[in-house]
């Protein structure tokens, strides 16, 4: 059975999930949309069903400061060293009316096939044990990224980048255990500017039928070159701006 006029609700919030990176610090975020935001998270896939995830809802303007404070100065001493990677300004997580911090528990690569005995096949495993980790947090987040996006908001995923820094920064921040991670920060609101598309690959480009189509296969060399010329382009303008 299909039913196309769900999937067209669907892959409209689909399509206009847009990443904003500043929004209207007036507008007052209900906290039931809090809950049906995080009601779409909850529901994520999980590998084991482990749900290796905690959403801590930031409301306290001190916090949300303080949070701002870090990315800017991390994105700053970032900006210095080099890295190259073009850099937005992390200033509007001050301002943003919802903010929530995701917290991964990566004890759970545990619930995963590992065997724990520190051999080489062990190594193997817990690699592959931290990408299942990794990719149900980010399941379910996603889920909370439409969620918010289905009810009319910009969003905005920003990784907690600098690990230890990081965690030593946030963690304290939002009373986070110690064995716990801060893994994004997931802010949204109405945007200040209209959003924008960004560019998305064709379907052509990430679709194969039984094999790979080699068509589209980039080679090493190809990726650098979009790394130089192309990223900054696609991260910041407008899909129909790009030549
Ligand atoms: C895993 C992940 C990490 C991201 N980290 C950041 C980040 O640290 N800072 C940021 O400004 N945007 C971040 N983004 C947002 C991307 O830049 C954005 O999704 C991308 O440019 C495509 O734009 P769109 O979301 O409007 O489709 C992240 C997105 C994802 C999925």
């Amino acid at each position: 059975m299909t039913n196309l006029s769900t999937y067209e609700t669907f892959i409209d919030v689909c399509r206009t999930r847009l990443t904003s990176r500043a929004f209207d610090p007036a507008q007052e975020i209900p906290r039931e949309h809090f809950d049906l935001i995080l009601e779409a998270a909850r529901h994520g896939p999980s590998g084991a069903n482990a749900q290796p995830w905690h959403y801590i809802i930031v409301t306290d303007a001190a916090k949300k400061k303080s949070l701002a404070d870090y990315f800017v100065a991390e994105a700053t001493a970032r900006a210095k060293s080099k890295m190259k990677f073009p850099t937005p300004n992390y200033r509007g997580l001050e301002t943003a009316p919802g903010l929530i911090v995701v917290v991964a528990d990566f004890r759970y690569i545990n619930a995963f096939p590992v065997l724990n005995d520190d051999s080489d096949l062990d190594k193997m495993y817990k690699e592959n044990a931290m990408r299942i980790l990794l990719q149900s947090v980010a399941a379910s987040t996603m889920s909370a990224h439409l969620a918010a996006s289905a009810l009319g908001y910009g969003v905005w995923w920003v990784t907690a980048i600098g690990q230890e820094a990081a965690q030593n920064s946030l963690k304290p921040l939002f009373g986070v255990p110690d064995d716990l991670s801060v893994i994004d920060i997931m802010a949204f609101g109405a945007p200040l500017k209209a959003p924008y598309k960004r560019w998305k690959k064709s379907l052509d480009e990430i679709r194969s039928w039984d094999s790979f189509n080699m068509d589209v296969y980039v080679d090493q060399a190809g990726i650098e070159k979009w790394i130089k010329e192309d990223r900054h382009k696609v991260m910041y303008r407008d899909e129909s701006k790009i030549d």
